[in-house]
């Protein structure tokens, strides 16, 4: 059920607001502010080490020595929090890979970092979502 409540805001911050609105194509403010706060609810989950379900999406050269294996083992290490990989070859140099991962934040996080760190991986991104709604 949706709850209506009113919001007081200075001229210049409702205006930058609406902008920021238009930017980002939300059909009205509620929606938007409803976005906001779920967003910085989730930004204090990542905080408090919360259940998180997410990817990791990475793209990384198959030729630089060793990468793929170094990518296969630390998979290994995380085998608990890996639901599933799934490997697409770009083109005749490049891998993208998407890790579909559920655990807590940190670990998540820890992997993707781990991932990002390796020579050859030219970008890793992570995106999570809350598991528990
Ligand atoms: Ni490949």
């Amino acid at each position: 059920m949706l709850k209506r409540f009113s919001i007081s805001l200075e001229d210049d911050l409702l205006e930058k607001f609406d902008t920021f609105i238009r930017n980002r194509t939300y059909n009205n403010r509620s929606e938007a502010i409803r976005d906001l706060i779920r967003n910085s609810f989730l930004k204090d989950e990542w905080e408090a080490d919360m259940e998180v379900i997410g990817t990791i999406t990475l793209v990384y050269d198959h030729h630089q020595y060793q990468l793929q294996e170094k990518i296969t083992t630390l998979q290994h290490d995380f085998h608990h929090q890996i639901i599933s990989t799934t490997h697409i070859h770009v083109s005749h140099d490049n891998c993208l890979e998407v890790i579909i991962v559920r655990s807590k934040a940190k670990k998540v996080k820890g992997l993707a970092d781990s991932l990002a760190a390796l020579r050859g991986v030219k970008n890793c991104s992570l995106s999570i979502s809350s598991a528990n709604n």
